[in-house]
């Protein structure tokens, strides 16, 4: 269950790579500890009253220590990028070989179904989030696995860059509350939306141990490796690239559907779709959770919303503030859950270096 577990896909940087990551993880982290905070004083200084992000953007539009700080924080995020992907295309051919030898083998029990049908979502065409070379869609051979291989890999340097410790998965903080939450509770099926590499949908294969666990992506590239590397740590996961607004489950199929750190990159309509699919295909008694970055916009200071939009802008975060600005409980109740069956709470990893907003709903025995 922890969080970066190691397995045979991962690539060792040489020394030089080595070097190359840590400077941009050491500069990420200054940048984003020591010194962003910089971007609130030089604001205060200035003694204006904003009502508004955009009154805060008019005022701050020439400050040169903050142009300063904007400019390194955009070039680190490349920098750490480039850093991750060396060592990943130095070994390209190895992990589309060991993608090979994976998949035929099956030895776990896990299975991979692309399908070409499924449409890319035009919010993810010709887009690199959060500046990922090559964009989550990158797909360029039936053996590409690099889109997953970057993910992971920069998930890693990206949570040491924010201080989140590597003890704890983000499925172990949420199956640690959901035993305190709803004691007994023991799903035999499994969904994970928006899996991505899959790193949230192998700790819950070995949580509840005898599931059936399912995943889901659109990206064809990400499930190719999300696949090798369940294999690769001998855990059975059944990965489909699939909408999440466009299940291809029936109705009330699963005990667990749960997403990731995924609202966030979606926009509001596909979020509510994904939510009405939650509510067809979860049995009753069923609970579904959605853990996410804790931003959220009610309660914030024009300065706040104004900082915060800094990743929407210069880091491809498309979606970042309008989930910040959504109130998902609500839509959770649109998509036909009743008010009482629906939660919503901050959940925080056990070193404290980080807090998740988690929301959802457990289907009533209706
Ligand atoms: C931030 S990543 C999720 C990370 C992953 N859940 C984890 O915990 O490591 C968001 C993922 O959502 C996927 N995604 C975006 N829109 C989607 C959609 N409509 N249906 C399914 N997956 C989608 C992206 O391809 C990407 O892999």
């Amino acid at each position: 269950m922890s969080r970066n577990e190691s397995h045979a896909l991962l690539v060792s940087p040489t020394q030089d790579e080595g070097a190359r990551q840590r400077f941009a993880l050491g500069l990420k982290r200054t940048l984003g500890r020591r010194l962003r905070p910089l971007r609130r004083v030089r604001f205060e200084q200035k003694r204006a009253a904003c009502e508004s992000p955009e009154a805060v953007e008019a005022v701050m539009r020439e400050d040169p220590v903050d142009r300063f700080w904007q400019a390194l924080n955009r070039d680190t995020q490349e920098r750490m990028w480039a850093a991750v992907a060396a060592p990943l295309e130095r070994e390209e051919q190895r992990l589309a070989q060991q993608f090979r030898d994976l998949s035929a083998e099956h030895v776990h029990g896990g299975t991979l179904r692309l399908d070409p049908g499924v449409a890319t979502p035009s919010y993810l065409k010709g887009i690199a989030i959060h500046l990922q070379p090559g964009g989550y869609t990158l797909d360029r051979s039936q053996d590409d696995v690099i889109a997953g291989a970057l993910y992971e890999a920069g998930g890693a340097i990206y949570s040491a860059g924010a201080g989140i410790g590597v003890g704890q998965s983000k499925a172990e903080i949420v199956s640690t509350w959901l035993a305190q939450r709803f004691p007994g509770f023991a799903p035999r099926r499994i969904l994970d939306i928006g899996t991505s590499a899959g790193a949230s949908a192998t700790p819950y294969a070995q949580h509840f141990k005898g599931a059936e666990v399912h995943a889901i992506d659109v990206c064809p590239g990400l499930l190719r490796y999300a696949h090798a590397r369940a294999e690769a740590l001998g855990v059975a996961v059944h990965f489909r690239q699939m909408a999440a607004d466009r299940l291809d489950f029936p109705d009330d199929f699963f005990d667990f559907v749960v997403s990731h750190n995924l609202m966030h990159e979606m926009p509001p309509a596909t979020t509510a779709g994904m939510f009405r699919e939650c509510a067809r295909v979860l049995a009753p008694g069923g609970i579904t959770v959605h853990q996410d970055v804790p931003l959220r916009y009610a309660g914030l200071s024009a300065f706040e919303k104004w900082d915060y939009g800094w990743d929407r802008d210069h880091n491809n975060e498309p979606f970042w503030l309008e989930f910040a600005a959504a109130d998902v409980k609500a839509m959770l109740q649109e998509a036909g859950f009743m008010p009482a069956e629906v939660f919503e709470t901050i959940l925080e990893q056990a070193d404290g270096s980080m807090r998740w907003f988690v929301v959802g709903a457990r289907k009533g025995l209706r």
